[in-house]
């Protein structure tokens, strides 16, 4: 044993810890219990969200990569040339690739993320798979107001948010994202954006609750993590990984259930769960064609055009500046 034995590389500092302590504290003392779902996604989370974009359930990923490639003509044709790309918390490489590509004469590439590290690894991978692509990572928080890079001068600048990750916003939390993206990316820009579809629960819901249980050790990972992070005492044996539908809210919730009564504690506080009585950890909206351009609209945003897979699992939107 090392002097260092007990100290985990948690990935956040202490600001960081700090913030997931004081959400952890504040969500479990909450009447209804609930956790941000941006605390799902440490190391562990994000590979264990990357195995479910790989599950037969799990039809957003592949779908809307194979309508983006599908699509990518007429996405060349419908934006302009000599655009700088602005890609809203850069996600998989595969996605941005497919975008890029499609654009004619493309002037450089912003992709904005927190996790820094990350970013800056990915921006190198892109840099050698496109050599002659100007690459300008920005670190800082997509949900925020950011300045752009003063390079981007006055060239067109077209959005991009795939991934159906604007579905983790609540409605109006999305219409005010929208909105800032638009003051962010100026007049006469576009935005591309993913959205999931509303669907019949016997896809829908399976997507959340695969039968391998990736998705339930991604939600339950949560658990171990307060334990490792901030010293919790859960025992993951006395959570269950569930998954229901809200049809007012169009939303897939996910909830981590207390099967007995029992007390957890996390750094002197404790907290009591009744059997049955569940931890909301994290919504993921479903938008009809209709519903989203209405979002879109509030937010300074005309719907433009927008695609869907012969299914109609998944949609692409092309927004343009109102
Ligand atoms: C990353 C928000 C798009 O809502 O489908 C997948 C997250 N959670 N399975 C989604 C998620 C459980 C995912 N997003």
């Amino acid at each position: 044993m090392d002097a260092f034995a007990d100290v985990e590389d948690t990935g956040l500092d202490d600001d960081g810890r700090e913030a997931f302590l004081s959400d952890v504290i504040d969500g479990l003392s909450a009447a209804t219990k609930t956790l941000p779902c941006k605390w799902l996604y440490d190391v562990r989370g994000s590979a264990l969200f990357e195995e479910i974009t790989h599950l037969d359930e799990y039809y957003p990923t592949r779908t809307e990569l194979a309508l983006l490639t599908d699509i990518a003509d007429d996405l060349g044709a419908a934006l302009p040339a000599g655009a700088w790309v602005v890609e809203f918390g850069s996600g998989s490489s595969r996605k941005s690739d497919l975008f890029l590509n499609a654009l004619t004469d493309l002037r450089g590439y912003v992709p904005i993320d927190v996790a820094g590290d990350y970013l800056e690894a990915a921006a190198g991978a892109l840099a050698e798979r496109l050599p002659h692509l100007k690459v300008i990572p920005v670190v800082g928080d997509f949900t925020a107001e950011l300045p752009l890079p003063a390079a981007l001068d006055d060239a067109p600048t077209v959005g991009f948010f795939p991934g159906s990750t604007i579905g983790n916003f609540e409605p109006a939390q999305a219409a005010g994202f929208l909105a800032r993206a638009r003051r962010t990316l100026g007049d006469g820009a576009f935005m591309v954006v993913g959205v999931d579809l509303k669907k019949d629960l016997d896809v829908l819901l399976p997507a959340y609750d695969d039968a391998k249980g990736v998705t339930a050790d991604f939600n339950l990972n949560l658990l171990d993590r307060i334990n490792r992070e901030l010293g919790g005492g859960f025992d993951r044996a006395r959570f269950a990984h569930r998954v229901r539908y809200d049809d007012g809210e169009g939303r897939v919730e996910m909830h981590l259930e207390s099967t007995v009564d029992q007390t957890v504690h996390i750094d002197g506080h404790a907290f009591n769960f009744r059997a049955g009585e569940t931890i909301h950890t994290e919504n993921s909206y479903k938008y009809a064609i209709e519903d989203f351009h209405r979002v879109a609209g509030g937010a300074g945003w005309r719907a433009q055009q927008h695609w869907t897979d012969a299914d109609g699992l998944f949609s692409i939107h092309l927004l343009a500046a109102a």
